[in-house]
């Protein structure tokens, strides 16, 4: 018998509507005041509507937020991380008052989904800043978008009308109900989800595997929702996950499902964010590397894995966390410090500012690093969005 793991805070949440609720909503359309958001924002709607960020049921209003950022808690005590609010700005928040129903609409003009708003707050970015991402540097992406937005917050429950189209990667893409599902009908009691936002390489191929080796599947959890222009984009990516699990991994162990979120960078704090929407999704297992949705040198290299470690028992989740991975030439085999005593001289190292120049310059880098298929797969890329 299949057991399926609870959601985070014991219900999954699904805030859509449906057929002839979602008909008669949208035929409200004309009469209520829309609000035009980010594709950030639209992503996040669409994670609470399908239950992704369960227990959330809607935008967070100002005791969870205080709660979240100061003590890493929803004001019931849930574990939570990553503040998830949804941001105006004044002129904006003038035309709202408390109450109201607002329809959410898109940058592309489609109706996403509405909020009743039962409160609209004011917020310290900095505060934010320093709390979620440790620091309060502008150079940070995940700070610069705090500073950047709005400065007041709408909170209250939401419902999704449109889900966004998510084009060519729609074949890949599930709600948590359908991975929970899938999981069961595949007979996987133990799933082990994996969290990426760059092109699969040796490193990952390594983690996901020993992982695998340890319970029934793997599910393959790209992030693929907005991300810094200088990380490879989605559609190369997801290229790369095709190509490296036709050639390197038994299809019969492995679902690749796209996760439509945006990338925070908030490392440590994110790592906890990541692990219980994989929870929602049906996972048992998260894998937490090194530098986890880290940037730049804002974290140290196990600060997501040290933090994490705190919230374990409670997010009744196991976290397998790897060292830093690299190929050893003495071994002749993926390792880490863990279990290669070979000098750092042994071990293949490159930078992604190397990649990237090796990739531009049409050439694959050593197989040590990069499967080759998916070497190739990203030198078309580098070519096609070069021009
Ligand atoms: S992330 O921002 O999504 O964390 P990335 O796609 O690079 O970035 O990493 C996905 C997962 O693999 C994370 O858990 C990360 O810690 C882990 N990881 C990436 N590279 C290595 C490596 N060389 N050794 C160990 N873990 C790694």
């Amino acid at each position: 018998m299949t057991e399926t793991i609870q959601p985070h805070g014991g219900k999954l949440i699904n805030r859509e509507l449906e057929q002839e609720e979602r008909r008669a909503k949208l035929e409200e359309v004309d009469e209520l005041y829309k609000l035009t958001v980010s594709d950030w924002t639209v992503s996040d709607l669409e994670l609470i509507g399908i239950g992704g960020f369960s227990p959330l049921e809607g935008f967070m209003k100002k005791e969870d937020y205080e709660s979240v950022i100061h003590d890493l808690r929803l004001k019931d005590g849930t574990v939570w991380s990553v503040p998830i609010t949804l941001p105006v700005t004044e002129k904006e928040a003038e035309g709202i008052s408390v109450g109201d129903e607002v329809m959410l609409k898109g940058e592309d003009g489609i109706i996403y989904g509405s909020i009743i708003v039962e409160e609209t707050y004011t917020y310290d970015s900095k505060i934010e800043a320093e709390k979620v991402y440790g620091t309060t540097d502008e150079a940070h992406p995940g700070v610069k978008k705090v500073y950047d937005k709005g400065n007041v917050y709408l909170g209250g429950p939401i419902t999704l009308l449109n889900r966004p189209d998510h084009g060519k990667f729609d074949e890949f893409y599930m709600d948590p109900a359908e991975t929970r599902q899938m999981f069961k009908d595949l007979g996987w009691n133990s799933v082990v989800g994996f969290q990426t936002r760059n092109p699969v390489h040796r490193a990952h191929e390594y983690i996901q595997k020993t992982a695998l080796e340890a319970v029934d599947g793997l599910l393959l959890n790209p992030l693929v929702g907005e991300t810094k222009s200088d990380d490879i984009p989605a559609d190369v990516r997801m290229e790369s996950y095709q190509v490296i699990l036709t050639n390197y991994y038994p299809s019969e162990r492995v679902r690749l499902v796209i996760y439509p979120a945006a990338m925070r960078y908030a490392g440590p704090r994110e790592a906890i964010l990541h692990t219980i929407v994989r929870k929602n999704y049906g996972c048992t297992h998260f894998i937490v590397g090194r530098d986890h949705a880290g940037v730049g040198d804002y974290y140290g290299t196990y600060d997501a894995q040290d933090l994490i470690e705190q919230y374990e028992a409670e997010l009744e989740m196991t976290i397998f966390k790897f060292e830093h991975a690299f190929y050893c030439n003495v071994c002749e085999n993926m390792a880490s410090a863990k279990t290669c005593p070979h000098g750092k001289e042994h071990h293949v190292h490159l930078s992604g500012t190397k990649v990237r120049e090796l990739l531009r310059n049409g050439q694959r880098p050593p197989k040590e690093f990069s499967r080759p298929e998916v070497a190739d797969v990203l030198i078309k890329g580098m070519k096609q969005n070069q021009g």
